[in-house]
């Protein structure tokens, strides 16, 4: 196999500005690594505390003693760091630019401004009874709201959790009961690509679902359309938003308090509340917001993420705000109401760093150039991408179409778990391989390992592992520590099991090569095989399913069911249709099977263990070297299943 890459230099106009030089970031790593205590000691203070820590560090990754707490003698309140301290100096600053879905739409929201909607927010959510600790599931589209949502639940303690609004009411229920969240924060109807988006009625599925665990439910007005208020559950944010003080004093909190929970799917079982903390949270988001994406006091932000997702967490909200920067909010999508979108929106607002996920450029490089360049872009400096591996093509057209050859391009890898960027080519500090995540941010101890967890030396290819702790880590799984501590750190004792595959290369530089586990990234979102078998499986048609992930032009990779239906029912189009729509109502359209194939049987061991190995080899259409088969209970199965393939090129 060869990976031959054309590498590009920093583009010089951007080297001769950058923050960051090649010898500052060696200087920073090692610093960083020989002596975490002092490095941490001295970059914890960029953000406020309100009593200061003394001690950094608390961390054992051995598996009787797990725990992980930075600054924790500190107290602190988050939104002090995002909102208050600015008011000295950037009050008239805009925090939040919203961009609506329909391009006459948008609005900017000053810090004071910011400041003022959060403090009030704050004491509505006090009036509906919410107190420390509570946790409050935030269920919304992209609007200023579901940021001050946010902000407001981390002002008076609570902790949020934030849910995607294209998840189904099952999945909302799911987490809604995971976490005993007793408050819901929703809207009447979200809008995307001109479409309208039903949150309310959801909401009230989910509640009904989740079977009187919701008490009160805060619904903000987004189109105004007639929605079901259920009397003494409901309440409208500009009823008893209407008349509460637009001050709210910050709640102490210690660094190691939860700030939010954020499921995300793994190999197995339900998908996991992963928890974050306030302190080390903060200060990773912000430091990697400042050096991912060289800021300047006067850049406009734009990560095009939802904040249903981390980096919506991260890179639209906490770390943006964290350092006084001005953060575009989008609530529309990339190609409406056409794919000149993106860019037009960036010469409207004069955005300097556009953020986003490689299915997005792959999706608007389908529809050439001309809805590029027909747009300024001049503002732009840097580009930014993230979710899943980005294919040579798709970087070399957004260097070259999209930031005409001036704007490097940060390719961040990072995870929900770990709160931030990890590994990533810091702008200015080395010549850009397209497709490499590069090298690890300041405190990242990236390892490969083989399956046995024999340390991989020089240029090779094996398991990422992480070595040592990092502020932003994940503290536990919410409700479930010993999970926590099976999934990460079992694999290779010691040490934090990323689930992905990754390369280095002769120049020490880093290649993310995807999930090694049963995880797939569909348009940079993470999707548990398991939880789609298991959706299949819940229909009455439905015997067994195996889900598995092929390479899909847009999406990166696209969702293989499977399927094996019960002996009563015949395989047919329609019912084809029916387990797509089965699937989308109890996850949601991300989950949505692209390919079903119907058989009669699966491979499987004599023990009865799905070879996925091989219905992997069959998705992805290459079947003629299908590995050791020798252990296959019905060789005949893998003879049928490759005769009706979906995949066909
Ligand atoms: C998984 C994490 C990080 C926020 C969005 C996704 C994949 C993420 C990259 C990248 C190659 C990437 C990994 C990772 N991934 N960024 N730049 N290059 N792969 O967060 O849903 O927690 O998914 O996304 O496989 O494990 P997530």
């Amino acid at each position: 196999m060869s990976h031959e890459v054309t590498t590009h230099p920093v583009p010089e106009a951007f080297a001769s500005q950058a923050n960051l030089t090649p010898e500052k970031y060696r200087e920073m790593y090692s610093a960083s690594i020989d002596d975490p205590e002092a490095f941490w000691g001295e970059h914890g203070k960029r953000i406020k505390w309100m009593t200061p820590y003394t001690k950094v560090k608390d961390v054992s990754w051995n598996r009787d003693d797990l725990h992980v707490r930075w600054f924790s003698d500190g107290t602190l309140n988050v939104t002090e760091s995002c909102l208050d301290r600015h008011l000295e100096t950037r009050a008239d600053k805009p925090a939040i630019i919203w961009e609506g879905d329909d391009p006459e739409d948008s609005h900017t929201l000053t810090y004071r401004q910011m400041y003022h909607a959060v403090c009030r927010f704050s004491n509505v959510l006090k009036e509906m009874g919410v107190k420390k600790g509570d946790r409050v599931t935030i269920y919304m589209p992209m609007i200023v709201e579901a940021a001050m949502a946010m902000l407001a639940c981390a002002r008076i303690g609570a902790v949020h959790s934030v849910v995607f609004g294209g998840f189904s009411p099952e999945a909302l229920a799911g987490r809604i009961t995971d976490c005993e969240s007793k408050f819901v924060i929703t809207a009447d109807e979200g809008v995307r690509g001109g479409r309208i988006v039903p949150l309310k009625v959801n909401c009230d599925k989910a509640c009904d679902l989740a079977n009187g665990m919701v008490e009160k439910v805060l619904v903000v007005r987004r189109t105004g359309n007639d929605v079901d208020m259920k009397a003494g559950r409901d309440l409208w944010l500009h009823e008893i938003g209407a008349d509460v003080a637009d001050t709210c004093p910050p709640e102490p909190m210690n660094a190691e308090d939860p700030l939010f929970i954020l499921y995300t799917s793994g190999s197995t079982g339900k998908p996991k509340g992963v928890l974050h903390t306030c302190g080390g949270y903060l200060v990773w988001a912000s430091m990697t917001h400042e050096y991912v994406f060289d800021l300047k006091e006067d850049d406009v932000f734009w990560c095009s993420a939802d904040v249903g997702w981390v980096t919506g967490h991260t890179y639209i909200v906490y770390g943006p705000l964290a350092n006084g920067a001005t953060s575009v909010m989008f609530e529309g999508v990339p190609t409406y109401p056409s794919a000149s979108r993106f860019w037009e929106a960036c010469d409207k607002h004069g955005v300097t760093i556009f953020y986003t996920a490689p299915t997005a450029i792959r999706a608007l490089m389908r529809e050439g150039d001309e809805p590029v360049k027909s747009t300024d872009r001049s503002s732009l400096r840097l580009l930014g991408t993230v979710g899943e591996p980005i294919n040579p093509e798709a970087w070399e057209w957004y260097f070259k179409v999209v930031g005409e050859e001036r704007c490097p391009i940060v390719d961040t890898w990072w995870q929900t778990e770990t709160g931030g960027t990890m590994i990533v080519p810091l702008p200015g500090t080395s010549e850009m391989k397209p497709g490499a995540g590069s090298h690890p941010f300041f405190g990242v101890q990236p390892k490969l390992v083989d399956a046995e967890g024999h340390e991989l030396r020089g240029a090779t290819e094996g398991n990422l592992i992480i070595t040592d702790s990092w502020p932003g880590q994940m503290r536990t799984v919410y409700g479930d520590h010993q999970r926590f501590i099976e999934t990460y750190f079992s694999a290779y004792p010691g040490n934090y099991f990323t689930g992905d595959g990754c390369r280095r290369d002769e120049d020490g530089f880093y290649w993310i090569t995807g999930r090694v586990d049963d995880v797939i990234n569909v348009s940079g979102h993470r999707m548990g095989t398991a939880e789609v078998e298991s959706a299949l499986v819940s229909h009455d048609a439905v015997a067994e399913a195996a889900v598995v992930g092929y390479p899909h032009d847009i999406k990166g990779q696209g969702i293989y069911a499977y399927v094996t239906t019960v002996a009563e029912v015949e395989p047919s189009d329609e019912l084809k249709s029916e387990l797509v729509r089965h699937v989308r109502s109890e996850i949601g359209p991300i989950a949505s099977p692209d390919l079903i194939q119907f058989s009669s049987g699966l491979p499987k061991t004599r023990s009865g263990k799905i070879m996925r190995r091989i219905l992997r080899k069959i998705a992805e259409d290459s079947f003629d070297n299908l590995g050791d088969t020798s252990t296959l209970a019905e060789p005949e199965v893998v003879e049928q299943l490759i005769e009706g393939r979906q995949n066909r090129k």
